[in-house]
């Protein structure tokens, strides 16, 4: 096991009406005029977003509110509600939907609490975070896992390029959970969800550590809970039981607890983000393409950490230590597919590549092959480019 540091400080207020409490926990926080940021809409056609204003407004909190937020969110989106935030004189910004919302919502907090810095030097620059108002979070969609997690994703407009911005200072201080805030949403929304859940443990998990037992065993745990009541969740959109397990283990699986012990891989999600910065897929659906294609690539680089992942996961007991890892690669395939989740770029919606689209995906995602993408296997633009054509059809 390696050396580690956990930190995770935001405060989980989970279950039926949880969204009642927003007013409370703004207002422990230090929160009194609230900058609230949504999505496309589906808040205000649920009617939460007027039972939040409604909440706010009994607790004599003053709020603006900013809805338009799209999935795969955009910097200068951000950039405009930094500005809105400021001149409404915001100290604390709440999220009222998903990873998209919430990113924002962080990119937001971080641009109030440092009004003299355009936010895009954090998220194309890399400068570092010193300072950040409070984050509010009511969640909307078990998914991201961005309520509890470290990191804000955004893409820059115009040029393709998706990526995050990490801090503990932009852990959201408190999150709102109620799965029944969830059941609005269409399954493939849900399955997109279930599959980005898994995908944040399975790409901390895949790894050279050795003797990390715990840390095996809650990740194991973890993705086999998903992998059950992702099904159900899929299947039955307001089954209480199945979303709450896969939104408390949405939070879970992305605030690094199921990888402490040891180094993070996200090599699928490096791979997925191009896909989404490029051609604004849909950030699950790009992973259950991009996962499987890149196991297939490297597990023979640790065939025993894939078959310890087919057998405790998937039940694969027989066979070679190869055997076993192409069985867990093909029934984490299959199982996305089972839940409507495309495993091809046609599937996808993109459609067949050129061999020029290729390249130029690789090119973004290796800098024009100036960094090596992954820890596991690190790879060349020319490995970047041989796995996407993989699923190419
Ligand atoms: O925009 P609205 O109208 O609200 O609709 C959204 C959106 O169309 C809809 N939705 C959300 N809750 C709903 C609902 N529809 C009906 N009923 C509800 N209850 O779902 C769509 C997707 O929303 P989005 O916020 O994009 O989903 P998700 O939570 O999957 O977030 C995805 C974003 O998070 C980033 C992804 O890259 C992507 O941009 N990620 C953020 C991470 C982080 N900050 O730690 C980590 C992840 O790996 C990921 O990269
Ligand atoms: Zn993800």
């Amino acid at each position: 096991m390696q050396n580690f540091e956990f930190y995770c400080p935001t405060d989980i207020v989970f279950g039926k009406n949880a969204e009642a409490q927003t007013a409370a926990k703004v207002q422990q926080y230090g929160g009194s005029r609230v900058m609230v940021i949504y999505g496309g809409g589906s808040v205000e056609r649920s009617g939460l977003l007027k039972r939040i204003e409604e909440n706010l407004t009994a607790g004599d909190i003053l709020f603006k509110t900013l809805g338009g937020v799209q999935p795969n969110p955009v910097l200068s989106f951000a950039q405009k509600a930094v500005k809105e935030a400021i001149d409404f004189g915001a100290d604390m910004v709440l999220a009222v939907g998903g990873g998209s919302v919430i990113d924002t919502a962080k990119a937001v907090a971080v641009g109030v609490a440092n009004p003299e810095v355009d936010i895009m030097e954090y998220w194309d620059k890399g400068r570092t975070f010193d300072v950040c108002a409070p984050i509010g979070v009511v969640l909307t969609i078990a998914a991201a896992g961005s309520e509890t997690s470290d990191s804000a994703v955004l893409t820059i407009d115009g040029t393709g390029r998706k990526g995050g911005a990490h801090s503990d200072l932009i852990r959201p201080d408190f999150a709102i959970m109620n799965p029944e805030l969830t059941f609005t949403l269409p399954p493939y929304q849900i399955a997109c969800g279930v599959a980005d859940i898994i995908m944040h443990t399975l790409e901390r998990y895949i790894s050279y550590t050795e003797d990390n037992v715990f840390t095996d065993l809650v990740a194991e745990a973890l993705m086999t809970n998903v992998i059950k009541y992702g099904r159900i969740a899929v299947a039955h959109r307001k089954n209480y039981q199945a979303m709450s397990e896969i939104m408390w283990c949405g939070s879970v699986s992305h605030n690094g607890f199921t990888g402490l012990g040891r180094g993070k891989e996200f090599s699928a999600h490096k791979l997925g983000h191009v896909l989404s910065g490029v051609y604004d897929v849909t950030h699950g659906a790009s992973l259950a393409v991009m996962w499987p294609a890149w196991a297939r690539f490297v597990y023979e680089d640790n065939p025993e950490r894939f078959a310890q992942y087919a057998e405790r996961v998937w039940g694969v007991n027989a066979g070679t230590a190869e055997e076993r890892s192409r069985a867990g690669i093909r029934m984490t395939r299959e199982f996305f597919e089972q839940i409507g989740l495309p495993t091809n770029f046609s599937k996808l919606g993109i459609g067949v590549l050129s061999d020029a689209d290729i390249e130029k995906l690789a090119d973004i995602c290796t800098a024009n092959d100036s960094k090596k993408v992954g820890v596991f296997h690190p790879m060349s633009k020319a490995d970047v480019m041989a796995i996407y054509q993989s699923v190419n059809k």
